[in-house]
C-alpha cells in the first residue's frame, strides 16, 4: 500500500470535453513534446500558443486510476446565492474540479448552479467534506462521520446530484483511534456506491499511515495549505510515496493571512515577466510543477480565467528553485 505511485499521466485536452475522454480538439501533436519529471508523478505539459487558451486543466491520474483535473475551484464561505454565481462562472470559465466544503456552507447553492447549468453529470469532478474531527474513539468519530456524509448528499441532493465523485476528511480526528472511525464511515459510503473516492485534509504522514495500514479503500487526495509562501517539510514526495496527490488550498495565500506578502508576489510577478504571466499563475504553476494540484477560488472572471490558463509554459529548473526558497 505504501508503495504506490500516483502516476500524472497527461490528458492535455480541452477540459470541458476532457472528462468524457472522447474528445476531438485534441492537439495530440503537443501533447509528447515536453514531460516534466515530478517526483513520483509524471506530468506532460502542453507548450506553444495552439493550446494558449483558458479551459485547459490537464488531467492527473489518481492512484486508483481516477481522472482528477488539476485545477479545482474551492467555494469559500458565501451565501447560497454567491455560491450559485461563483459556480455558474467558473463552468463557464471551464472549471470542472469542484471542492464544496461543509465548511463553507452553500452546498445547496452550489448544487443548484451545476443542475441549471445542464452539464452533464459526469463531466464534472464534485468532492463533499466532512468535519467531524472533534469526535474522540473510534465509535463516536464513525457516528460523526457518518452523519456528516448524510448531509452531504442531502445538500447536494438540491441539484439533483446524486453521488460524489470525491468525499474529504476536513480534518484529521485527535489521534489514530477516531481517524480510523472517521475511515469506516466513509469506506460505508464508499460500499453503498454514493462515493467514487475518499480523500483527507491536513493529514501529517504519520496520520495517513494510520488509515493506510488498516483501510481497504485508500485516500488518493491529501489537501494540504501548499504554495510558494509556505510549504513545510516533504508534504508532496512524502504524500506522493503513499499514492497520495497533494492538492494545495490557499495555493495563492488567501487563507494563511499575510505568508504570501508583497515581495513574495513582486518575486513571482518578476519571473513571469519572461513568460507574459501574472504572479498567480506563476504561484499556480509553481505548484503543478512541484507534483501538486490545486485548489484556489475567486470572485473575479478574469482571475478565473488567469488561474487556468497556467498549461502553456514552464518554469525552468532555477526558477523553480528560485520560487522554492522564498519560504
Ligand atoms: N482544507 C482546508 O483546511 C482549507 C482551508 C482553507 C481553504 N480551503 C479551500 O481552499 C480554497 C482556496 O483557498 P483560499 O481561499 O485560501 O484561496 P487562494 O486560492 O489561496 O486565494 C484566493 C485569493 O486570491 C485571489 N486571487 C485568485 N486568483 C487571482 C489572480 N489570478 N490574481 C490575483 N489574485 C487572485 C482571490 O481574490 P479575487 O476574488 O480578487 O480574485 C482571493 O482573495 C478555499 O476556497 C477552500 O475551498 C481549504
Ligand atoms: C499577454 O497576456 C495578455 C493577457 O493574457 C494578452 O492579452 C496579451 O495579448 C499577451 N501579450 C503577448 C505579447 O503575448
Amino acid at each position: 500500500m505504501l508503495s504506490r505511485w500516483i502516476q500524472l499521466s497527461i490528458c492535455l485536452l480541452i477540459l470541458s470535453a476532457c472528462s468524457s475522454l472522447n474528445n476531438q480538439n485534441v492537439d495530440r501533436r503537443s501533447v509528447l513534446q515536453q514531460a516534466v519529471a515530478l517526483g513520483g508523478a509524471t506530468l506532460l505539459v502542453p507548450p506553444g500558443p495552439a493550446l494558449a487558451t483558458a479551459n485547459i486543466s490537464p488531467i492527473a491520474t489518481l492512484s486508483d486510476g481516477t481522472k482528477f483535473p488539476l485545477a479545482s475551484f474551492g467555494l469559500q464561505i458565501y451565501s447560497d446565492d454567491t455560491a450559485y454565481k461563483l459556480t455558474m462562472t467558473a463552468l463557464e470559465t471551464g472549471y470542472r474540479n469542484f471542492f464544496a466544503s461543509v465548511l463553507a456552507g452553500n452546498q445547496r447553492g452550489f448544487a443548484k448552479a451545476v443542475k441549471d447549468s445542464g452539464i452533464p453529470r459526469k463531466d464534472l469532478f464534485i468532492c463533499g467534506s466532512v468535519v467531524s474531527n472533534r469526535a474522540s474513539g473510534f465509535a463516536n468519530a464513525k457516528r460523526d462521520t457518518t452523519t456528516g456524509w448524510k448531509k452531504n448528499m442531502d445538500a447536494f441532493g438540491v441539484g439533483n446530484i446524486d453521488y460524489l465523485d470525491q468525499i474529504m476528511l476536513d480534518y484529521p480526528g485527535p489521534d489514530c483511534e477516531s481517524v480510523l472511525g472517521q475511515w469506516a464511515a466513509f469506506e460505508e459510503m464508499h460500499k453503498q456506491g454514493l462515493t467514487k473516492t475518499l480523500a483527507v485534509s491536513n493529514f501529517n504522514s504519520k496520520q495517513l499511515d494510520c488509515v493506510l495500514e488498516k483501510c481497504s479503500v485508500a485516500p488518493v487526495v491529501n489537501q494540504l495549505p501548499y504554495s510558494v509562501a509556505y510549504h513545510p517539510g516533504n508534504s508532496v514526495e512524502e504524500n506522493n510515496k503513499r499514492g497520495v496527490l497533494v492538492q494545495a488550498w490557499a495555493p495563492l495565500g488567501g487563507s494563511l493571512g499575510g505568508k504570501f506578502d508583497s515581495s513574495k508576489k513582486g518575486a513571482c510577478a518578476q519571473i513571469g515577466k519572461k513568460y507574459n504571466k501574472s504572479f498567480a499563475q506563476v504561484a499556480l504553476r509553481w505548484i503543478v510543477q512541484s507534483g501538486a494540484s490545486f485548489n484556489t477560488q475567486s470572485k473575479k472572471v478574469e482571475h478565473f480565467k488567469e488561474d487556468l490558463d497556467i498549461f502553456d509554459f514552464e518554469l525552468t529548473p532555477e526558477e523553480m528553485n528560485t520560487l522554492g526558497s522564498l519560504a
